[in-house]
């Protein structure tokens, strides 16, 4: 049997996606709503008895294979590693030395992480330390904490001890290689281990605690008095792309369809341990696209919970536009004056939570916050085009942006023209970071055809089904008035498999559904919205070519028709939050 094989008979689909999302049942399959777009109603299938998903939302399916693969954005190999470790499946076909190397490294990042932990355990001053910070003991353990002793070799002599090289040491960025050799690089710290998305460690982050000078020293005669180190860049450890906790957080991340972004790791230990289960960390260093792309495949909404001082908020800056031109709905959490999420969780643990609730989209968050710091009208009109301004041209929305000019405009009484066209001029001068901007603008369009898909399955499918709770002709004629197209021709020209395919689909995706009527409801607004959005962008560009050759007549027309597109938008907008 190939490990392939293998893998498939001792590991259930069920299982391994149940390790990110939590499935229900329907009927004989279960379901969840879709990790890989974003949905409020589960379209996303598992079937147990064939091994494999399907998401009638967005179209992707397959096996575990596959899943992990889109699920942690890796290729087929490293699917395979995952898994057959998973699975303790052993494979043949690396090449032995690369797969020995990586799991001595591995093997000694483990290691490591209990000498710290023991050392932990016996060093009652920075136990004490910890507690005081507001760490329960099963916190402690269950995220490894350690300490490493104030010494230039304990840990090169203890790696040593198990037959490990200095070279490997220095290699898991334990050690540094200086004049006179090999040394420790974490001397009287606090140890966090830092683990990839399947829990194993691949590196640590170390706060300076000494146990004669107390929290503020560095370690003996310590010329790096940081109060964070970190391992440096090694063959696991690729700080820009891994978010400390991401291998707690992932399945909450899907469930609750956003993410909570502290900045430290005891922010994220004291948020996990008050239930803030969806928290994920950078460690020690600005967000990146690689963070974020992690973030999109379970959330659509990011909540920023950065410390209060300004620092904060500028160097979170570049993370903002970035996360707004992938689609996410970036929020941000005030934070009172003077504290930081772990203190503030701490004090006020109800406090907290329903400030991530609350949380305000950034661009609101950002004005509310120039407003009250510009009294004067000429200073304020000027930081919003510093501040607010290249926010809104990054959204990659065209009607989220001309929601936000709108609300700008009415607020300060400026008009909303020269706002739009500095938006767009900001905007324009984007354009080159924005890399993804046309996956995303795909994935919209998958995402109709996918409706559409559902839809044509639901008329064909529920003519047999003998359920008399949806009126099917009004759908029907609902239907042609979104998409101008009659749902008879339109079936009558597709093929008898295509059909039969489609009805099938139909049939698993709607035969568990004790919502039907409201779900139809919301596909024939989804797909409404989504040919509306795309229409209301074809005008604003038609607008703008009107307005260069001075069209004025074309021009008042196109604007009204937008006027009428824009109401309507925000009704389907409101329908949808009143669901
Ligand atoms: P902070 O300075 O806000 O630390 O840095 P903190 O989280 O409040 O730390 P405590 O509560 O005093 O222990 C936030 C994060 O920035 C990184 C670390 O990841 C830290 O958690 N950092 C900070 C570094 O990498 N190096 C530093 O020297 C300081
Ligand atoms: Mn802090």
């Amino acid at each position: 049997m190939s490990p392939v094989e293998q893998i498939k008979e001792r590991l259930s689909i069920t299982d391994v996606v149940s390790s990110y999302l939590k499935l229900d049942r329907a009927g004989v399959n279960l379901k969840a709503r879709c990790p890989f777009h974003n949905e409020r109603t589960p379209s996303f299938f598992v079937s147990p008895t064939r091994g494999s998903f399907h998401c009638f939302g967005c179209g992707k399916g397959g096996d575990v294979f596959s899943f992990i693969q889109e699920i942690e954005g890796v290729d087929f190999r490293k699917a395979l590693e995952i898994l057959s470790e998973r699975a303790g499946v052993e494979l043949k076909g690396i090449d032995p030395r690369e797969r020995s190397e990586l799991a001595s490294l591995r093997a000694l990042l483990e290691e490591a992480t209990k000498f710290f932990e023991k050392n932990l355990q016996v060093n009652t001053q920075a136990l004490e330390y910890l507690r005081r910070r507001g760490l329960k003991d099963e916190t402690i353990k269950d995220f490894r904490l350690g300490y490493a002793p104030e010494s230039w070799d304990i840990l090169m002599k203890h790696m040593s001890s198990k037959n490990f090289s200095d070279v490997l040491i220095e290699r898991a960025g334990l050690a540094v290689c200086g004049e006179r050799g090999f040394y420790d690089r974490f001397r009287g710290r606090i140890m966090f281990p830092i683990t990839d998305g399947q829990g194993k460690v691949i590196g640590f982050s170390g706060r300076v605690f000494s146990a004669e000078g107390g929290p503020a020293s560095g370690g003996p005669q310590s010329t790096n008095l940081s109060k964070y180190i970190n391992t440096p860049e090694t063959v696991l450890y690729n700080k820009s792309k891994i978010l400390y906790g991401y291998d707690r957080a992932k399945k909450f991340l899907a469930q609750n369809a956003r993410a909570v972004l502290v900045e430290g790791q005891m922010d994220l230990i004291l948020a996990h341990q008050a239930g803030t289960q969806d928290a994920v960390a950078t460690s020690g260093t600005a967000l990146t696209e690689d963070h974020l792309h992690i973030i999109r495949r379970f959330a659509d909404k990011l909540i920023l919970a950065f410390d209060a001082d300004a620092a904060g908020f500028s160097a979170g800056e570049r993370g903002m536009i970035l996360a707004l031109g992938l689609g996410l709905d970036v929020r941000l959490v005030e934070i009172p004056e003077g504290l930081d999420p772990a203190d503030w969780v701490l004090s006020d643990a109800g406090a907290w939570r329903s400030a991530l609730e609350k949380a305000l989209p950034v661009v609101e968050f950002m004005f509310q916050r120039l407003v009250r710091e510009h009294p004067d009208r000429r200073d304020l009109s000027r930081a919003l085009s510093k501040k607010v301004l290249p926010l809104i041209g990054s959204i990659n929305n065209k009607i989220e942006q001309a929601h936000f000019i709108k609300m700008i405009s009415e607020k300060t009484d400026l008009p909303e023209e020269p706002i739009r066209r500095e938006v767009e001029r900001l905007a324009s001068q984007n354009v080159s970071d924005k890399t993804a901007l046309p996956v995303v603008e795909n994935a919209d369009l998958d995402l109709r055809e996918n409706v559409h898909r559902l839809l044509l399955g639901f008329f064909l499918w529920y003519d047999k089904s003998n359920l008399k709770d949806i009126d099917a002709p009004a759908v029907r004629k609902e239907f042609k008035k979104i998409t101008g197209q009659d749902v008879k021709d339109f079936l009558k020209s597709m093929t008898e498999s295509a059909r039969q395919d489609l009805e099938f689909q139909a049939e698993m995706y709607y035969s568990a559904d004790s919502h039907l009527p409201m779900h139809i409801k919301e596909l024939l607004s989804t797909l409404e919205r989504s040919i509306l959005e795309e229409k209301f962008t074809r005008l604003l560009s038609e607008l703008k070519s009107a307005e260069s050759t001075n069209n004025v007549l074309s021009a008042q027309s196109i604007l009204k028709e937008c006027q009428d597109l824009s109401c309507r938008l925000e009704e389907l907008k409101a329908l949808r939050t009143a669901a």
